[in-house]
């Protein structure tokens, strides 16, 4: 008798990192439910990830706040697994709104595992933001990418936005740092790689795996100048820059040591920063559209 594939429920699905994941998850041969209440995302990502998948996402519109609305999911079908996205992650919006934050952001997880336990599912990967990790690019296809609402905060999406023309300069906060050139340096990582290294995290738990922590990152820090001259390679566009004061609360240089994910979870990223920055910009320009 051949087994049915398992079911994973994912929450945050139709967001940037949920929805890459979606994808991984579906071509690694899972059944996937997404569940989403759009507050940061667009329901036009489902016709996209029904192309690349090659079938109907199944889907269910609910906060994962909302105890009932879980209850309804779990009970119309065994769910093997939960992938939990679904959380709010602006930093500084954080610490204007913190009750707001803790509200969504615990609750929203506590709820899910109440459910859960209630109907006997025990696995969870848990996608923490991991602050200063930064997940970058897009699918290769140009199909889904990152679609920040309003002014973009983080840097790639800002310099994609820049390369396009929609933005006049990208300002560089601080090129007096203790860095090689003197401006910030992080630890960039291809989405589809860490959608990838969330499907890695998932197998290990299905396969009877112990419960662990990993950090997903390539173990590499580029700087703000290094990301500008790869885009500008990439998109063949200019990228006009002014350099302006360190933003607060940023620090000089931070990459992941995600060398456990190697050992325990046979993961590691694959694309390069080229990459990143050749798929952003696909997305950007809506070529894959
Ligand atoms: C930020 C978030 C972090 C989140 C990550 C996701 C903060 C404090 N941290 O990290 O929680 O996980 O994004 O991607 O918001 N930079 C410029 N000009 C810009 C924008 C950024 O020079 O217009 C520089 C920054 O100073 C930094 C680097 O680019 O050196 C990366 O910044 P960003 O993309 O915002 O990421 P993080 O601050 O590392």
């Amino acid at each position: 008798m051949v087994s049915a594939a398992p079911t994973v429920l994912l929450t945050g699905a139709c967001g940037y990192i949920g929805s890459h994941t979606w994808v991984a998850l579906a071509q690694a041969g899972y059944r996937v439910l997404g569940v989403d209440d759009f507050s940061n995302s667009s329901p036009a990502v489902l016709p996209r990830l029904q192309k690349l998948t090659g079938q109907a996402p199944a889907f269910e519109h609910a906060d994962v706040c909302n105890a009932a609305a879980l209850e309804t999911v779990f009970s119309s079908q065994r769910i093997d697994a939960v992938v939990h996205f679904a959380a709010l992650k602006a930093v500084g919006e954080s610490t204007a709104q913190p009750l707001a934050y803790y509200a969504n952001n615990l609750g929203g997880l506590l709820t899910t595992c109440r459910v859960m336990q209630d109907h006997g599912c025990r696995r969870l990967v848990f996608s923490s933001s991991a602050t200063y990790f930064n997940p970058v690019g897009a699918h290769e296809s140009g199909l889904i990418g990152e679609e920040p609402r309003g002014t973009p905060n983080n840097l790639m999406p800002y310099v994609a936005q820049v390369a396009a023309g929609q933005r006049p300069y990208l300002q560089i906060f601080g090129n007096d740092y203790p860095t090689p050139d003197g401006t910030g340096v992080r630890d960039y990582l291809h989405v589809v790689d860490l959608a990838q290294g969330h499907v890695a995290a998932l197998r290990h738990l299905l396969d009877g795996g112990d419960t662990l922590t990993v950090n997903l990152g390539t173990g590499r820090g580029s700087s703000v100048l290094e990301v500008v001259n790869a885009y500008a390679k990439a998109s063949g566009r200019e990228i006009p820059c002014r350099i302006a004061p360190r933003r607060p609360g940023d620090v000089a240089a931070c990459w992941a040591d995600a060398s456990r994910a190697g050992e325990v979870l046979g993961w590691r990223a694959q694309r390069g920063l080229g990459e990143m920055c050749g798929d952003s910009w696909r997305w950007q320009s809506g070529r894959g559209c």
